[in-house]
């Protein structure tokens, strides 16, 4: 089966998922990303079961109004049920690598808001240990070489994401070369960097549960 298949295939496993949890007060995170998208589409059949959806990007944001879904702020919601967000990469944890599209910041805040993370991925996103994607670390422009030096110290090779500006008007570092044996760990070391917004590991905020779309099916991990 094609990647975009299983893509779509996870997301329909994730609206299986949520849907006996929907109700007229329901606040719905939703994700980025070609996977997020998928899950947009899906959604878009029970939009009259929940209240409405809190973004984790502009674009996303914009896809789910143009499907008629209500988008509210985060600020406006007295809570979020549940987060279902795509990944780059999966470990056997659950710990994962993401802000290849560059929304990790406002994915990491929404995922931390919601009560239960949901991740969907087709199965070319398991690996047995996080580094071979490089990891995306969002940065505030003028600390640049600032935080490109420290992460050089760290071990890796920072590479500027060239044309590229978050939905917070900051910059993407995607780091090559590390070596993520301890997620957590890294992930608090990262934000310690003075200049870093927030980097691509979400550890501390890993996911609850993963939909994992393979040929044979949807598996739950
Ligand atoms: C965006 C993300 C995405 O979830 C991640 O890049 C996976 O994307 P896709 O579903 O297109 O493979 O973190 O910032």
């Amino acid at each position: 089966m094609a990647q975009a298949a299983l893509k779509r295939s996870a997301a329909e496993a994730a609206l299986a998922y949520i849907e006996p949890r929907l109700g007229p007060k329901t606040v719905v995170g939703v994700g980025t990303g070609s996977t997020a998208d998928c899950f947009i589409d899906a959604l878009a059949a029970v939009k009259h079961k929940f209240d409405a959806a809190v973004s984790s990007s502009e674009a996303s944001a914009e896809r789910l109004r143009g499907q008629g879904v209500a988008v509210i702020d985060l600020n406006a919601a007295p809570s979020v049920a549940v987060y279902v967000d795509g990944a780059d990469e999966v470990d056997p944890g659950r710990c994962l690598t993401k802000g290849g599209g560059g929304a990790l910041t406002r994915e990491k805040i929404v995922a931390a808001s919601a009560d239960e993370f949901v991740c969907i991925v087709d199965d070319s996103k398991l690996v047995a240990r996080l580094g071979s994607f490089p990891l995306p670390v969002e940065v505030v422009p003028m600390a640049r070489g600032l935080v490109a030096r420290a992460l050089v110290g760290l071990g890796g090779e920072p590479e500027w994401r060239q044309g590229f500006t978050t939905d917070n008007g900051n910059l993407i570092l995607d780091v090559h070369g590390l070596d993520i044996a301890d997620p957590p760990a890294l992930e608090r070391e990262i934000n310690n960097i003075v200049g870093v917004v927030c980097n691509g590991l979400f550890a501390a905020n890993r996911a609850d549960l993963v939909l994992v779309a393979g040929t044979d099916g949807v598996r739950q991990l």
